[in-house]
């Protein structure tokens, strides 16, 4: 979510933010800017809708010089991406100019308090509110910026990367930290400043990771301070970077798809973060909070979506129908679209995507619209057409997906739709108070869980080997696990061209077993849940015809490790939780499938990240 740059020395600093920001653009590109100070002490704010190259264009004419500079690309969270929204910010009097990366909760009553004091907002964003708040706390009390700034992150809530520039102040770049990622490079005479250590990479090596609560003090001239929120001196430890230049922009990993599964950790912590409070006893979801009423009365929930959508759809509804006891349909929404679906205003309509610009889902949209429904979005792309098109909804905040096979969003999806399931549960009354605060307990630790799984990687890279020249596959899973196995499926086929089959396990009797002999492998996802008896006997019968199994079960597994002749344990979780778990090895599988194979796992042949046809 966003790029950061940050520049001051000798060298030519807009071309060192331009050359970061692109480093950066992975992170976001919904638009981008620059905050220039020329040596006598001119601030100079550039922005511009769009990717960087945008930025590029439009500075083309514009006054370049500078001493010190700082640069933004942006993945918008609060107000839609435009040329206004974007980064940096000025402050009300244009004596600061400011970068975000990050949320800051609490902006809105921040921003009712600045107002009544006299200051005016120009734009949408939370970040406003640091940049205005910073400039108030400076008037008032006549203090320096430093202190401005330590007073003003003392009052917010959230999480942030920040850095400032002060007009008629080229000597320095107040930057700090909360939660979001900042990092300082330590060169002869100079400082760099980034989200992460790719833009400065081969300018130098020592790297100072800021911490949480920190405030960096960079000074031409002066060595690099760091302090808390108490004005105190912490140490700085210097960090000997590790990177090369040909791994940068994928953040060191060789494909975007292998980036953002083992991104997973940190995108559902970003996916969580203010949702589930109080140690996990309290579901914060705005979107349902908002719309009670509308949950309060549903007789249905209807969820279209596309492909990977569909499979976090169908979730859904195991999701919902468990915890709220309602009844849910899930429909592709391009079938929804033209089979005159019954829906009314009874009925409420979750629509799922991660790149909020499918059409068939949004055409699904518009339908249940007409039909008087209530429509909820769950996209990932903010100010998308999506989340624009429906009543309300909930981002799911994992940051830019590049990688075509989707990873990353179809957890985050998950998380949400369970984070909605149990909310909308709480509110209906058929989830205790008691049942949130066990659940919310092992999403919170749903983060760790997963690095937990990613320690298979190695593992299921060895196993991939075996299985690269396999034709066919079928992927197995009852309960839960069922949508899951689809999902293990459309990854292999995706990007591996193998033609692969999900079904639910129990059903492979009545026709897909014809098909099973030495050279059709089963993938079967079986945790240990209230279903796993049963799936013992069907894990028996692909047996019986000398199918091989790769076998997905929860740690200290005994019946069905003896059967399969690979097994990848996972850690045990509630039935329930248990998909983010297990989709994360068939992840790990097909990406190594693929790359055994020679594809290019990012840019599989035919296929868009964005469908806007229908
Ligand atoms: C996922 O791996 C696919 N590339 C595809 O099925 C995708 O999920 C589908 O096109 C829906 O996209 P959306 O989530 O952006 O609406
Ligand atoms: N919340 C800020 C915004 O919406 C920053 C987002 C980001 O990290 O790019 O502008």
């Amino acid at each position: 979510m966003c790029g950061i740059v940050g520049y001051l020395g000798g060298r030519d600093v807009y071309d060192i933010l331009i050359k970061g920001l692109h480093r950066l653009e992975y992170r976001g590109y919904d638009s981008a800017g620059v905050a220039l100070e020329t040596p006598e002490g001119k601030l100079n704010v550039y922005k511009a809708m769009g990717k960087v190259s945008n930025l590029e264009a439009f500075c083309r004419d514009k006054d370049l010089r500078a001493s010190v500079g700082i640069a933004h690309t942006r993945w918008a969270t609060h107000g839609e991406p435009s040329d206004n929204n974007a980064h940096p910010h000025y402050s009300e009097d244009g004596n600061l100019a400011l970068v975000h990366n990050g949320t800051i909760e609490n902006y809105k009553v921040l921003k009712d308090a600045l107002m009544q004091h006299g200051v005016s907002f120009h734009t949408e964003t939370d970040t406003e509110v640091l940049v205005q708040l910073i400039e108030y706390i400076k008037l008032t009390n006549g203090c320096t910026l430093i202190e401005a700034v330590r007073e003003a992150l003392g009052q917010v809530q959230g999480a942030y990367a920040i850095a400032v520039l002060e007009k008629g102040h080229p000597e320095q770049i107040v930057a700090a930290r909360k939660s979001s990622p900042l990092v300082i490079g330590i060169g002869e005479d100079e400082f760099f400043l980034a989200s992460d250590a790719t833009p400065f990479v081969e300018y130098t090596k020592e790297a100072v990771y800021v911490k949480d609560d920190e405030i960096a003090v960079m000074r031409r001239g002066e060595p690099l301070r760091l302090l808390n929120l108490k004005n105190e001196e912490t140490t700085v430890d210097v960090t000997e970077l590790n990177l090369s230049i040909s791994q940068l922009e994928k953040g060191g990993y060789p494909h975007f798809m292998l980036k953002e599964i083992f991104e997973q950790p940190a995108t559902l912590h970003d996916c969580l973060r203010g949702r589930v409070v109080e140690h996990g006893r309290r579901i914060v979801l705005a979107g349902v909070m908002d719309n009670e009423d509308k949950f309060r009365a549903a007789k249905r929930i209807v969820i279209v979506a596309c492909g990977t959508s569909w499979h976090a759809g169908l979730l859904g509804k195991y999701l919902i129908q468990e915890l709220c006891h309602l009844p849910v349909e899930v429909e592709y929404a391009s079938e929804f679209r033209y089979n005159n679906p019954v829906i009314g205003p009874d009925d409420i309509v979750i629509a799922i995507s991660q790149s909020g610009e499918t059409a068939d889902t949004l055409a699904a949209i518009q339908i249940a619209r007409q039909k008087g429904a209530f429509v909820y979005g769950i996209s990932n792309v903010v100010g998308s057409s999506i989340p624009r098109e429906t009543h309300s909804g909930t981002y799911i905040h994992v940051g830019p997906e590049i990688g075509v096979a989707s990873t990353k969003a179809f957890t985050g999806q998950v998380l949400v739709l369970t984070l909605l399931a149990l909310a909308v549960g709480h509110l209906r009354g058929t989830v205790s108070d008691q049942q949130v605060a066990e659940l919310g307990g092992w999403i919170l630790r749903l983060p760790t869980l997963v690095k937990e799984v990613l320690k298979l990687d190695k593992k299921i890279k060895h196993l991939s080997a075996i299985y690269t020249y396999a034709r066919n596959f079928l992927y197995l899973g009852r309960g839960y696990n069922y949508p899951t196995a689809l999902e293990g499926a459309l990854k292999l086929k995706e990007i591996s061209y193998i033609h692969a089959e999900g079904y639910p396990a129990a059903e492979m009797k009545h026709g897909p077993i014809a098909l099973i002999d030495a050279d059709m492998p089963s993938v079967i996802v079986a945790p240990s849940d209230h279903l796993y008896d049963k799936i013992v006997s069907n894990v028996q019968q692909v047996k019986a015809r000398g199918g091989s199994i790769i076998a997905i079960v929860s740690k200290g597994d005994t019946e069905i490790s003896k059967i399969a002749d690979h097994v990848l344990e996972v850690p045990v979780v509630p039935e329930c939780l248990t998909p983010i778990i297990t989709s994360i090895p068939m992840q790990l599988l097909s990406y190594y499938i693929a790359i055994n194979k020679g594809k290019d796992v990012d840019m599989p042949r035919n296929l868009a990240k964005s469908v806007t046809v229908e």
